[in-house]
């Protein structure tokens, strides 16, 4: 029976599912699967993304642990593709490769002073709190009036964590540093930008409605906001999710502390619709002093023209959330436009030519672009196989097929991977940690200390 080697490249949701669904698949040869992983522990956005206040997710943590705890994939973690193993290694090895490398920075803003002190990526401060070994330990929170441009779910999410009292993320996994910095920080007002209107956004229902619910914080809404044109008017007529979006912000029109005027909590969050981004002004020190935002109105078919009313809310800080960005892989395409490797259906394009390259295979946000959610990848995931299956005849042909080639290989180069016994090992020091303290678990941030761990060292 012929039997496929395959490398997945990304140990995220998405790298995880295309392993489970080709492993799942009625097929006629057989299957070995190697998960290679740049983190020493899995789950990509789910455990470095995903908020922390979200334990809702852990259902889906629950179902991607039950893959790998199957025992027939095998995972090399801490192993980074591109300088501990490259493309011509998985050609030596094995008969394909997907790509599952998902999207880990933030898109740009092209605005004069984005680069300013204080001005930052909200991806950058989601790693952050989420504990993310590779980015610093702190973070200086230093503003009263922190701005958040950006009308999509990072954008709640980092709002959230801004705008909430430090004691109230205790409860979760949040690392003890994270805590430590956010218990200090002197936020009074988080305002969030989105440069089209109520109607228009991206975030979703439930996300929102959990703004209302924080702790001594007052949600703030302006009523100039909420004078509907046609567009929208249908929106909220025909679109569910618009409709409860809509319920949801008309009764904090309600609210005392409405259009900035009363509330008695110490902190608020202020929603600014129909605000595009126009500049960020500095101190004499380099420092954000403010944004200057245009008024937006609609343009009747969903997007926004300028009004040339300019407005000016002044800022300690600034976070933009417009969206996460691909990185390029060595030696693999990448279309830098969209910060995706081209593909068509999930069969790696060529650049220069878009004939598709034999054996490379793409899945997930690295394939798709960073929008959707966890559930989404494994759709995505679906398609790619179903190519890979049906492409048997354009596989590579390994000069060395051998399970046993690749710890050689890795060992031969210094590499301390990891692996599932590891991943075990590091997972229930976390929990272990977790327990005094009547956590679920307490993650552990330095990138030596989780491979120690997991190594056993
Ligand atoms: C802040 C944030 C919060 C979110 N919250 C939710 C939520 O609550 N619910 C929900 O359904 N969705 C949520 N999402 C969306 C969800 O996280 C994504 O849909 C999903 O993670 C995409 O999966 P992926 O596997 O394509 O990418 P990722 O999850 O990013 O996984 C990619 C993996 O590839 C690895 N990798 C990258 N480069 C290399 C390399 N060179 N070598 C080896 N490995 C590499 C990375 O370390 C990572 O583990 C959130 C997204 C963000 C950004
Ligand atoms: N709790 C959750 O379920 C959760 C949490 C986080 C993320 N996610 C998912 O992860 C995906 C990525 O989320 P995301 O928030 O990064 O992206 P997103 O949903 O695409 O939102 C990006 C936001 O940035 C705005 N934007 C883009 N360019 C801009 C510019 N130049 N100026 C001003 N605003 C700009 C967009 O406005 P326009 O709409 O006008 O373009 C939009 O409001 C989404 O699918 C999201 O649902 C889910």
């Amino acid at each position: 029976m012929t039997k496929l080697r395959l490398a997945i490249v990304g140990a995220g949701p998405a790298g995880i599912y295309a392993a489970d669904i080709l492993l799942r698949t009625e097929r006629s040869f057989e299957v070995s699967i190697d998960l290679f992983e740049h983190l020493p522990a899995p789950y990509g956005l789910v455990r470095y993304g995903v908020a922390p206040d979200h334990p809702r997710i852990k259902g889906v943590v629950n179902a991607l642990r039950g893959v790998l705890d199957r025992g027939d994939i095998r995972i090399f973690g801490n192993v980074h593709f591109g300088e501990d193993i490259t493309l011509d290694d998985l050609k030596q090895h094995y008969n394909a490769v997907i790509f599952a490398t998902g999207a880990v920075r933030d898109a740009s803003l092209d605005i004069p002073g984005i680069d300013a002190k204080e001005s930052y990526g909200a991806a950058d401060f989601v790693s952050w709190y989420d504990g993310h070994p590779d980015v610093p330990r702190t973070w200086p929170l230093t503003g009263e009036h922190v701005g958040m441009i950006g009308n999509g779910n990072v954008a709640l999410d980092a709002a959230r964590v801004l705008a909430k009292h430090a004691d109230d993320l205790l409860p979760t996994e949040i690392p003890a540093n994270v805590y430590e910095i956010l218990k200090q920080s002197p936020v009074t007002d988080v305002h969030v930008f989105g440069r089209r209107g109520p109607a228009q956004v991206k975030f979703t229902p439930l996300e929102l409605r959990e703004l209302g619910e924080l702790n001594d914080v007052d949600m703030v809404v302006y009523d100039e906001d909420f004078d509907y044109d046609e567009a929208s008017k249908e929106a909220i007529a025909t679109n569910k999710q618009v409709k409860v979006i809509d319920r949801v912000l008309q009764k904090w029109r309600e609210l005392p502390s409405a259009n900035g005027a009363g509330g008695e909590a110490s902190r608020r969050l202020h929603l600014h619709f129909w605000a595009k981004p126009v500049e960020v002004k500095t101190d004499d020190e380099g420092r954000v002093a403010s944004l200057v935002y245009e008024r937006t109105k609609s343009d009747g078919a969903g997007g926004v023209v300028g009004t040339g009313e300019l407005r000016e809310q002044p800022l300690g800080q600034l976070y933009r959330a417009v969206g996460y960005f691909g990185s390029p892989l060595k030696d693999v395409p990448f279309d830098d436009r969209h910060g995706v490797i081209p593909n068509h259906e999930g069969q790696v394009l060529a650049e220069d030519s878009n004939d598709i390259l034999p054996g490379v295979y793409a899945t997930g946000w690295i394939k798709r672009g960073p929008v959707g959610l966890i559930g989404h990848t494994k759709s995505d995931a679906m398609e790619t196989i179903t190519h890979l299956v049906n492409d048997q005849g354009s596989w590579w042909q390994p000069a060395d097929p051998s399970e046993e080639a690749i710890p050689a290989l890795l060992a031969s180069r210094d590499v301390k991977w990891t692996d599932l016994d590891g991943w075990h090992r590091l997972d229930g020091h976390e929990v272990a940690l977790g327990e005094p303290e009547g956590r679920e678990r307490v993650k552990v941030v330095p990138r030596d200390e989780m491979v120690k761990i997991s190594r056993g060292e």
